[in-house]
């Protein structure tokens, strides 16, 4: 081969390359999104009201721990809902546009009838939606099964609520599961951590969290 051979065929395994990174790279539920900055701010604990945080809360090593018992007090005096550890997003309310959680899991086994992840808000009712651990089960509410064997590993979980299209989508390990209407825009908000379901729950509730991230769409 002379010199400019060698160069076409350079550019040939060049232009195939390209051509299948473009073609066979796998989509993501985050492509197209732009990832939001948080801060420690954008993150506020709520807990049964009458125990220290360290009681139901711990970080370490990247990784948010939330525990709460069922006969817990709820987090706040006058509220008479069921008890919660949870991690409120705050600081990024929404009420249009198309958002995202994302966020890597773990639900120790024996955690049952517990939310750990939702979009609270909603023109109907308290909630867009509630994705609930029952015997390592993930349901929407306490209906449809999303998931199964969820105890004891870490799942990758991707939430994405487009409230102009009036929709909300669930994804495990990038691939979608689930796929509902919302209940109507609000005042939006993510929240992942434990929180009591009415009946059903076991005495403990756990769920960690790693690697947290909003992200938005532009455009
Ligand atoms: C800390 O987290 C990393 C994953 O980000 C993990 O590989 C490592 O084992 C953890 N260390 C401890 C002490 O838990
Ligand atoms: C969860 O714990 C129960 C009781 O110890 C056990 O029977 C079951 O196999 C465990 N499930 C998993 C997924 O480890
Ligand atoms: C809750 O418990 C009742 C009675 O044991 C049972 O019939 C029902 O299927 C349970 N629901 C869920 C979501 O596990
Ligand atoms: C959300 O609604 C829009 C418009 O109706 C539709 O194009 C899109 O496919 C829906 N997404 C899901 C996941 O249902």
């Amino acid at each position: 081969m002379n010199f400019s051979q060698q160069n076409m065929a350079l550019l040939i395994i060049l232009l195939v390359i390209t051509n299948c990174y473009i073609l066979c790279k796998s989509t993501d539920p985050t492509d197209g999104f732009t990832n939001v900055q948080l801060t420690e701010e954008n993150f506020k604990i709520q807990r049964p009201y009458d125990v220290p945080l360290e009681e139901r809360y711990s970080y370490q090593n990247g990784t948010h721990r939330l525990w709460v018992y069922a006969d817990d007090k709820p987090h706040d005096p006058n509220s008479n809902t069921q008890p919660r550890t949870e991690i409120r997003i705050t600081g990024l309310d929404y009420s249009s546009g198309v958002w995202q959680f994302e966020g890597h899991a773990f639900v120790p086994n024996g955690t049952s009838g517990a939310t750990i992840l939702q979009i609270h808000g909603a023109s109907k009712g308290a909630t867009t939606i509630i994705l609930r651990i029952y015997g390592g089960e993930m349901r929407y509410y306490s209906g449809q099964v999303i998931a199964t064997d969820l105890y004891d590993k870490w799942f990758r979980i991707n939430l994405i609520h487009d409230v102009d299209e009036g929709n909300v989508t669930v994804f495990l390990e990038g691939v979608q599961v689930f796929a509902t209407g919302d209940q109507g825009p609000g005042d939006l908000y993510f929240k992942c951590g434990v929180y009591a379901a009415p009946a059903n729950i076991s005495y403990y509730m756990e769920s960690r969290w790693r690697d947290i991230k909003i992200y938005k769409k532009c455009g």
